[in-house]
């Protein structure tokens, strides 16, 4: 791969792309930089103590939430059906925190941070405001599993709310329980009344903001339900790159740890001051080990910094 105009691969360089392709908006998050703030409560399950000791997953809490959408342009509309939902929480008490972030497809653009900024720099708009199609087609060509999570997404028809689409950690995690035990598991959130998606012509109907306008009433009907699953891990399954799936991950055998409720919509201030950090999740689930988690920290605290 060609040295990269930004230098070296880092979290700084990729915030630096991230804006970049999104035409560097002020004060705003470097991606999933559109979204809503919402609170509610999370009920641990009976199995949760099977899979993980971490008392933010074995005990009921509060929870702080954010549904988003998009890349860094917080004006992206809520029917554009490539732009990527969101979905990130924190749950748990003060000494036993977790955060999860999670995304509408089971795997991330760049097994690489260096295949990452590569991706991001032949996206980013030349002086017609558009990207080169050409550079985009040929780094696809040559790197075709970046493109494997918008193939997923691209596959769906438009979600009908962020209440109604399921979401997944992508990485894998791994879990030790009260016996000790260490394996690998998949967070996959799935909205307890399955998903729900829109036909064309119900699409065609829908504001630039229609799925933020609709969470008030939704959490309203208190039907803003997630499970929280642990997809199980089998020997040989690849931990290390988050641009694939384990094999046959659909058929996964799940453990359901717990249930989330959105019971209310939050002021965004509630979000912005801080980060979903990746990196906080307490004894019991440990850091996944692929090179792409690793940068994560680092880079949503850089994002921090700028747009505050
Ligand atoms: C599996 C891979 C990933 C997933 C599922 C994911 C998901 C998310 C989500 C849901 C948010 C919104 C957070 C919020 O609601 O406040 C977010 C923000 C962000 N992501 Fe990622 N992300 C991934 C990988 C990465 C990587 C590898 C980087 C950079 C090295 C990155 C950089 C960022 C940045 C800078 C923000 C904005 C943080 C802020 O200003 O609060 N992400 N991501």
């Amino acid at each position: 791969m060609s040295a990269s105009p930004r230098g070296a691969a880092t979290p700084a360089s990729i915030v630096d792309a991230l804006k970049a392709v999104a035409g560097n908006p002020a004060k705003v998050r470097a991606s999933f930089a559109k979204g809503q703030c919402v609170h509610g409560t999370y009920i641990p399950s009976h199995q949760a103590e099977e899979v993980t000791k971490s008392r933010s997953f074995t005990r009921p809490s509060r929870v702080l939430a954010r549904f988003s959408l998009g890349d860094g342009n917080p004006d992206v509309a809520d029917t554009d059906n490539l732009a990527p939902r969101g979905f990130s929480f924190r749950l748990g008490d003060t000494d036993h925190r977790s955060d999860i972030l999670a995304q509408c497809a089971p795997v991330h653009y760049a097994r690489t941070l260096e295949q990452m900024l590569a991706f991001l720099e032949v996206r980013i708009p030349g002086p017609d405001g558009k990207p080169d199609r050409e550079r985009v087609e040929a780094f696809s060509a040559a790197n075709p599993e970046t493109l494997h999570q918008a193939d997923y997404i691209a596959a769906r028809p438009l979600p009908a709310s962020f209440a109604c689409t399921t979401y997944w950690g992508v990485h894998s995690f791994p879990a030790t329980n009260a016996m000790g035990e260490t394996r690998f598991i998949k967070f996959k959130i799935a909205p307890v009344g399955g998903d729900l998606t829109l036909t064309a012509a119900e699409a065609g109907g829908k504001s630039a903001n229609f799925l933020h306008d609709a969470l008030e009433r939704q959490v309203a009907t208190g039907k803003i339900r997630f499970s929280v699953l642990a997809l199980l891990d089998r020997p040989g399954d690849p931990t290390m790159d988050p641009t694939i799936r384990w094999p046959d991950e659909d058929n996964r055998e799940a453990v359901r740890l717990g249930t989330i409720v959105i019971t209310g919509v939050e002021p965004n201030e509630a979000c912005d001051g801080s980060i979903f950090d990746p990196a906080n999740l307490a004894e019991g689930i440990g850091h996944p080990q692929d090179e792409i988690f690793a940068a994560r920290a680092v880079a949503y605290a850089i994002s921090l910094a700028r747009r505050r």
